[in-house]
């Protein structure tokens, strides 16, 4: 982006933040705050094209700023983040910063944060309040918030009002501004607070230091458009706007051509790839399809939105190859009244329907879910519909949650009558359906092969290796330290209801895994 683009940016948002809500808002603060987030803003959709830059540089009069400086970043919430904070961390070290492990040893502290629910929210505050001490023994210490939650107008208000040793506080939208910002909170030594509501271009030549050198993540697209009642990430992330192919396929050939074993494409709805070109027809199976060609050996993505799979997808999913054999497909709930108030768009049936046709192209898929329980009004019966829906498709995995209501989304105005206790109890058996499947699951491994891509050592012991099959399933092995970054055959010894143990038979021959 171009300084004049910058400027002009700039100077819209704070026009955007402006208006009367923000102005009361923030008039106390105002001089800190550059500009200020508005869910109302956020949730407009705007018919302009998104730009594409690739001239990303660090400003003269930055180079250096990091010199004898350390930073740390904690990350909250999903893949988005982490690899946002990817981007932050390869910023700072073309600013000079070196990373550090420990908040101890840090000048510049950054708690990249997570909005989707209430407890994400409430351990960031909890860790808020540990900085403070640090902040205390260490003036010249910056302590800066980013991610989803800074894109929330009571966010940054509580942390305006309550915070006061935070400095800085930016969004998803401008994190290539960070230079800036750093530069901002050194000079004024007041909180500033730089939001941008509504979603930038595309910036393409960010710098990143991934995390690892054996499985990285690539953004294909930004943002979701599906307003889903109960969800806070259309607002925290704005509109949907895709990358453009041939910058993902050069991605990805790089990360092959520096011996990464897989990628994880990311986006909060894959599946609507490409709807936002109006160039050219082009969608996720179209996008696999080439990818496929490239000399990696595992390719997976996330997050898929049911509505949006088409034909074409599973098509191409079913060549295999490097195309994992493992699905994460979010339903929500098996109750179609209750998707249709989550607007989700989709019906139960539909959704069975989607598994038969998955399951009939690609044979012994494994399928993972999202479901939230305890919907405002959802009744028994609807829940026992989300029980016996996640039994017919045979999950072998999910990620469980109790609803929280988002400030600011419709369901957040709902009436609820569902008791707390409800939800829990309804959870609990929720999760031991989880269990029981995944233990089914696994136990049909015993005394199979496996390809096992090896991560490193396990987290509970160090003798022990760990690595993911093809379907993401968890293995521990004892092996050789060489077998870490390569994909190895694994015996399976004994299933576990999360994790398999096995014991390595045989590194592959690359010539084999493709
Ligand atoms: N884009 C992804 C989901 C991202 S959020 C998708 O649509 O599949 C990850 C999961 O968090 C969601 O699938 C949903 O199950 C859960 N979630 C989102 N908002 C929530 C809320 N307000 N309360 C509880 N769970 C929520
Ligand atoms: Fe949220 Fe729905 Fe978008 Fe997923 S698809 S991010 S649940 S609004
Ligand atoms: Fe959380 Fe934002 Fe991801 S709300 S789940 S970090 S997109």
């Amino acid at each position: 982006m171009n300084k004049m683009n910058e400027k002009q940016r700039l100077d819209s948002q704070q026009a955007n933040s402006s208006d009367k809500k923000s102005e009361k808002d923030y008039s106390k603060y105002f001089e800190r705050v550059i500009t200020a987030p508005s869910l109302k803003d956020a949730k407009k959709r705007g018919k302009e094209e998104v730009k594409y830059h690739n001239d990303f540089s660090i400003p003269e009069e930055f180079r250096g700023m990091g010199d004898g400086r350390k930073f740390y970043i904690r990350t909250y919430g999903c893949q988005m983040n982490e690899h946002d904070t990817e981007v932050m961390a390869g910023i700072f070290l073309a600013l000079g910063y070196e990373p550090t492990d420990s908040t101890e040893d840090a000048n510049v502290i950054l708690l990249n944060t997570c909005a989707i629910r209430e407890n994400a929210e409430n351990k960031v505050f909890g860790e808020l309040g540990h900085l403070k001490a640090l902040k205390m023994e260490n003036p010249d210490l910056l302590i800066g918030v980013c991610g989803c939650m800074s894109q929330e107008e009571s966010v940054v208000n509580k942390i305006l009002k309550t915070y006061h040793h935070v400095d800085m506080i930016f969004g998803t939208h401008n994190i290539h501004r960070l230079p800036h910002i750093l530069n901002e909170a050194y000079l004024s030594k007041e909180m500033v607070v730089e939001v941008w509501s509504k979603e930038g271009d595309v910036i393409e030549n960010l710098p990143k230091v991934r995390r690892g050198n054996i499985k990285a993540w690539v953004n294909i697209m930004y943002g979701c458009d599906k307003f889903c009642t109960y969800c806070i990430v259309p607002y925290t992330r704005g509109k949907e706007r895709s990358r453009r192919p041939d910058e993902i396929i050069q991605e990805v050939r790089h990360l092959a051509a520096q011996g990464y074993q897989e990628v994880t494409l990311l986006g909060q709805n894959v599946n609507a790839y490409g709807k936002d070109f109006d160039d050219i027809k082009y969608g996720l199976g179209d996008l696999m399809e080439e990818l496929r060609k490239i000399d990696i050996p595992r390719i997976r993505f996330t997050t898929s939105h049911p509505r949006d799979f088409d034909d074409h997808l599973i098509k191409v999913l079913a060549k295999g190859g490097n195309l994992m054999d493992h699905i994460h497909l979010p339903v929500q709930s098996g109750s179609t009244d209750v998707l249709k108030i989550m607007a989700r768009k989709y019906t139960r049936e539909q959704y069975l329907e989607l598994v038969r046709k998955i399951k009939a192209a690609i044979p012994d898929v494994a399928l993972s879910t999202d479901i939230i329980v305890g919907y405002p009004n959802e009744t028994d019966e609807q829940f026992e519909e989300t029980m016996s829906l996640y039994r017919e498709v045979g999950f072998e995995a999910a990620y469980t949650f109790i609803y929280s209501p988002r400030e600011g989304t419709p369901a957040a105005k709902m009436v609820d009558n569902v008791p707390l206790e409800v939800k829990k109890e309804r959870l609990q058996r929720l999760n031991n359906l989880v269990n029981e499947l995944s233990a089914q699951a696994m136990k049909k491994y015993e005394g199979q092969m496996v390809e096992v891509l090896v991560d490193g050592e396990s987290k509970n012991n160090p003798d022990v290796l760990a690595g993911y099959t093809t379907k993401n399933k968890l293995v521990n092995f004892k092996g050789p330290k060489t077998a870490i970054g390569k994909i190895v055959k694994v015996k399976i010894i004994e299933a576990k209801t999360w994790s398999l143990n096995g014991e390595m038979v045989e590194e592959l021959e690359a010539a084999e895994v493709k």
